[in-house]
């Protein structure tokens, strides 16, 4: 029987691999390429504003203590997840988040509409000594969060930014400096918590 181009492909793993990868990268392409211009993932969610410069500064410290390791920041639209956490999380909502923090690990409850949930005071409890509020937990305590939130490098955080699309004005860079006078880590985080999925909270 005479060789058919599939017989060849298959004979020569050396041609089977490139046009395996071209394969594979035009796909990935079909699938990718759209979503940096679709409305649905590029505008934000009405109600969505940019991190002012204490939640920004909160966003880094959950980076910083490894808070994503033990909890996702993105609801499925699953009826499991929605009656327990509130509705699915959009693409729109994740606009300003650079990077998002969806994750993938829940050994905690999902955190993207943990806003609004609890009082500041709860949180500060929680975080200080979760067993104080939540007997039976064993999410690690962080106590040393009660220093002053670092302020030398947020105008160039928000500038940095700034330069990937989110829309801070230059009073916003401006008065991010004195915004974080007096604050420490702990509001910071807390203030972040408490903003969390709350755009779309109203819309629901
Ligand atoms: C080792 C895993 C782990 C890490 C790391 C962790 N958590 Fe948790 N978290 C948990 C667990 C488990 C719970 C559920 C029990 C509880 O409420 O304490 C929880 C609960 C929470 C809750 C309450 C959520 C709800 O809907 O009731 C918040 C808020 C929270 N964590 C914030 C944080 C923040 C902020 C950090 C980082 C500073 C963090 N967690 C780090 C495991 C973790």
């Amino acid at each position: 029987m005479a060789q058919t181009g599939h017989d060849f492909i298959e004979r020569n793993v050396g041609w089977m691999i490139v046009l395996t990868l071209l394969v594979v990268s035009f796909g990935g392409l079909a699938e990718i390429v759209p979503l940096f211009f679709q409305k649905s993932t590029t505008t934000p969610v009405a109600g969505l504003k940019p991190y002012d410069a204490v939640r920004l500064v909160g966003r880094d410290v959950y980076i910083r203590e490894g808070c994503y390791n033990c909890h996702s920041q993105m609801i499925r639209p699953f009826r499991a997840e929605t009656e327990r956490y509130g509705h699915f999380s959009v693409a729109g909502e994740y606009v300003y988040d650079h990077p998002f923090q969806w994750g993938s690990k829940r050994t905690g409850p999902d955190l993207a509409r943990v806003g609004g949930r609890y009082s500041d005071e709860w949180h500060r409890v929680h975080l200080i000594n979760p067993r104080d509020v939540v007997p039976e937990s064993n999410m690690p305590a962080f106590p040393w969060l009660d220093r002053p939130a670092r302020s030398d490098d947020i105008e160039a955080k928000m500038q940095a930014l700034r330069r990937v699309g989110v829309p801070y004005s230059d009073e916003d860079v401006k008065g991010a400096r004195k915004a974080l006078e007096g604050k420490s880590e702990m509001d910071a985080l807390i203030a972040y918590l408490q903003g969390m999925g709350t755009a779309l909270k109203q819309v629901k």
